[in-house]
């Protein structure tokens, strides 16, 4: 147990010197992928893997704040999770209420501002309630921002914003050929750069329709690590990672 407390203290150590402040992600989109596997791997109901998915997010959103992320996109629940069985959809939706009660009061401390992309509407009133008033009192916050992507799929996402698009070209506001740049902000993710990295866990190597326009050039990084096994060494590794890349634009 000591062995191993000292083996992460070392490790963290090490990486804490090797990561290069100036050059962090400046954003950096997670799939929290496992939570199931590693329940069931241990006899334990999926809810569990669930329930310790939030203490994973608590540590990893206090570890990307420290180490300077300007913004933190988790995707924590998808257009498709309906198709869950109810008592599991209806235990992933007490979530975020459980998450803000206990981590708004340190959310605001750190200037962390907090935001929900994906279909709101659609979400229950006591979910939408527990973002929004998160958002709300984080408004003004002008440290990292967290978005939480729930109720999110990116093929909608992209239909919205073209719906919206022609809607608004009918009523004569936008003229003309629409760019990449106009076309960004018309997706909930407007006015942010796109993620430099996307992080992926349990072993899953697919993108699962999230931010499929805003992952056009992010580096990928996967481990098979479950969910609720990642920590902020798992977090330092892949920001290591990517700072030993070259990144091309598609450029020489
Ligand atoms: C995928 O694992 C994970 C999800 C569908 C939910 C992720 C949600 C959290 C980690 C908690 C979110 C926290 C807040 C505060 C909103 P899986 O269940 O598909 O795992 P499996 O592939 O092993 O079955």
């Amino acid at each position: 147990m000591w062995g191993l407390v000292l083996d992460s203290t070392i490790r963290e150590k090490e990486l804490t010197r090797k990561i290069d402040p100036e050059k962090v992600p400046r954003h950096i989109a997670i799939i929290m992928d496992g939570n199931g596997r590693w329940a069931v791997e241990r006899g334990l109901p999926r809810q569990e893997g669930h329930r310790q998915g939030v203490e994973t997010v608590r540590d990893i959103v206090r570890c990307a704040e420290k180490l300077g992320i300007s913004i933190l996109t988790l995707f924590a629940f998808s257009t498709e999770n309906w198709q869950r069985p109810a008592w599991e959809v209806n235990y992933l939706m007490s979530l975020p209420e459980k998450y803000f009660q206990s981590e708004l009061p340190e959310l605001i401390r750190k200037n962390v501002q907090v935001r929900l992309i994906g279909d709101a509407a659609r979400l229950p009133r006591k979910v939408r309630k527990a973002v929004e008033d998160g958002s709300e009192a984080t408004r003004d916050n002008t440290g990292m921002i967290l978005n939480f992507a729930l109720n999110y799929g990116s093929r909608s996402e992209i239909l919205r914003a073209v719906n919206n698009l022609i809607k608004e070209a009918a009523a004569g506001k936008v003229k003309g050929q629409v760019d990449e740049k106009t076309f960004s902000s018309y997706l909930y993710t407007a006015g942010l750069p796109d993620p430099d990295l996307l992080i992926r866990t349990s072993g899953e190597k697919r993108i699962s329709n999230f931010l499929l326009w805003q992952l056009a050039y992010s580096e990928l990084w996967f481990t098979n690590v479950y969910w609720p096994d990642f920590s902020k060494l798992h977090l330092m590794e892949a920001v290591h990672d990517y700072q030993m890349r070259k990144r091309r634009f598609g450029k020489l």
